[in-house]
């Protein structure tokens, strides 16, 4: 058997690892096995890829790079890749993963470059087809690459997660890809490097403007969107290199991301198709019409009180809890309470936090039973009967001008609806607005209780009162 046969096989597998993987992470029960599926697949997918290019099996230019070049990159890429992966926090996972994005938008250029440089001698339709695929390649690469920085930058905090506005800006980017089209049929019929080096000017510039022009508090779905993106891009760089497994994993990346993006639109009250044509996150509101007045402030003595006394508790944890890594004091509080008779269960927004399945994440980490983690449209129902909700580190995801200011610039997002509970108590550090920088209401309403300090300190206190 000869070796390209043997890595076609070992694609095959690798490829159902990967299905398997998908399925698996897409339940906490099977989560674990999902990852090691992944791990596998990639692992044989890794060497089977060594083989066959140092045998030279499928005619690339890599193959006469020789083996020492290929192991030492790939040592250098994983010995980066182990030690990003070690030192990153978990709230610094999305930007992480936004830049790993560029790197396939990255490297799908250049590899569109590089068939450009070496069509093979094609002719024909088959050249045609292969100039075509070199010239989507190149595009969807640059988007992805320029649209991914940008969405790192924003959410690092490098860069303003306001909205760009510039006038005009639909019809810029409508512009943009019929330009794109006009460009392709002109580049298939005489394929120039000025042509390549026009469409790598555009796709750059339009993935730039396409993200800078999102506000904050829709990043999520944009994340997600550039997350199908790079597989897309994966995918098109699988056609020039010829790699089946890349064009299937891209395929899956592509698909799984779009369909991420699509439930979190659902989620999220907004429509795919104003995601993909990007700036639908920024109405003319600044959002600082919000009411405000007098807050209450509270201290953990009176809340625990408040806890004693109470039949129903709903915790709804946000990105604050995540920073302050409160969730292992607030896992023992709900022991403490289910040991009182208190029902406690946890109201859980999908875009929480700053990646998808954040919260599950840290709750499962501090081990809270999976079956009080409920999801925001499974609890919202019971808040008006509900004794007591604590909002911890949560802003945005409890915001009543979402649901009650039609100007305001997070207008149509579901919200948990926290405002509904008899008492609330709001746990944070200041009056400061959260990653869509909108005033809360929920702050300033009657029946809200502030309780400033580090969400896990006053965690803490609260154990240390009961
Ligand atoms: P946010 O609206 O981001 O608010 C978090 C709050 O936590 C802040 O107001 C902050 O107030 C507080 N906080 C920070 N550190 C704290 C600490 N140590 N102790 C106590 N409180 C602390 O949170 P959210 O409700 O989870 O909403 C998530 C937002 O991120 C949404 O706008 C969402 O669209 C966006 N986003 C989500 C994702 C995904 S996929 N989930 C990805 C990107 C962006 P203080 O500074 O006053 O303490």
């Amino acid at each position: 058997m000869t070796a390209a046969a043997v890595a076609g096989a070992a694609y095959l597998v690798a490829a159902l690892l990967f299905i398997l993987s998908l399925a698996g992470l897409s339940r906490h029960e099977t989560a674990r096995a999902g990852a090691a599926s992944g791990i596998a697949g990639m692992a044989i997918a890794l060497v089977a890829t060594v083989v066959v290019t140092v045998t030279g099996a499928f005619a690339s230019g890599a193959a006469a790079l020789g083996l020492p070049l290929l192991v030492a990159a790939v040592a250098v890429g994983a010995a980066i890749g182990l030690w990003r992966a070690r030192s990153v926090e978990m709230t610094g996972m999305p930007e992480l993963i936004a830049l790993l994005h560029s790197f396939v938008g990255l490297a799908a250029v250049l590899v569109g470059w590089n068939g450009h440089l070496h069509d093979g001698g094609l002719t024909g339709a088959l050249r045609d087809i292969h100039h075509g695929e070199v010239f989507v390649g190149v595009f969807i690469g640059g988007v992805t690459f320029t649209g991914s920085l940008v969405a790192y930058l924003k959410l690092s905090g490098r860069m303003p997660s306001k909205p760009l506005m510039l006038p005009g800006r639909n019809v810029l980017n409508l512009g943009a890809l019929l330009v794109f089209a006009a460009l392709t049929v002109w580049y298939i019929v005489t394929p120039t490097l000025a042509l390549l080096i026009a469409v790598t000017a555009l796709a750059l510039a339009l993935g730039w403007h396409l993200v800078a022009s999102i506000g904050g508090g829709d990043m999520p779905v944009v994340v997600s969107m550039l997350n199908s993106y790079s597989g897309w891009a994966a995918a098109a760089a699988g056609f020039l290199l010829d790699n089946d497994l890349l064009i299937i994993t891209g395929a899956l990346v592509g698909s799984s991301g779009a369909y991420l993006s699509f439930l979190m639109c659902k989620a999220m009250n907004r429509s795919l198709l104003a995601v993909i044509a990007g700036g639908f996150g920024a109405p003319a509101a600044s959002g600082a019409s919000a009411e405000v007045g007098e807050h209450r402030e509270t201290d953990a003595e009176a809340v625990a009180e408040m806890l004693a006394d109470a039949d129903s508790v709903v915790i709804v944890p946000g990105y604050g809890m995540a920073v302050a890594q409160a969730q292992y004091p607030v896992a023992e509080l709900v022991e403490r309470l289910r040991a009182k008779q208190v029902e406690v269960r946890f109201g859980i927004h999908p875009v929480a936090g700053r990646l998808p399945g954040h919260m599950n994440v840290l709750l499962a980490e501090a081990k809270v039973p999976y079956d009080i983690v409920l999801e925001m449209d499974e609890i919202n129902d019971d808040l008006a009967q509900t004794s007591v909700v604590l909002v911890i580190g949560a802003n945005d995801t409890v915001n009543p001008s979402a649901a009650e200011d039609p100007s305001s610039p997070i207008a149509g997002m579901p919200v948990v609806r926290a405002w509904e509970a008899r008492h609330v108590v709001v746990f944070k550090r200041s009056m400061a607005s959260g990653y869509a920088g909108v005033e809360n209401p929920l702050f300033f309403r009657e029946n809200t209780q502030m309780l400033f300090g580090d969400a896990k300190q006053r965690v803490e206190d609260i154990l240390r009162a009961l």
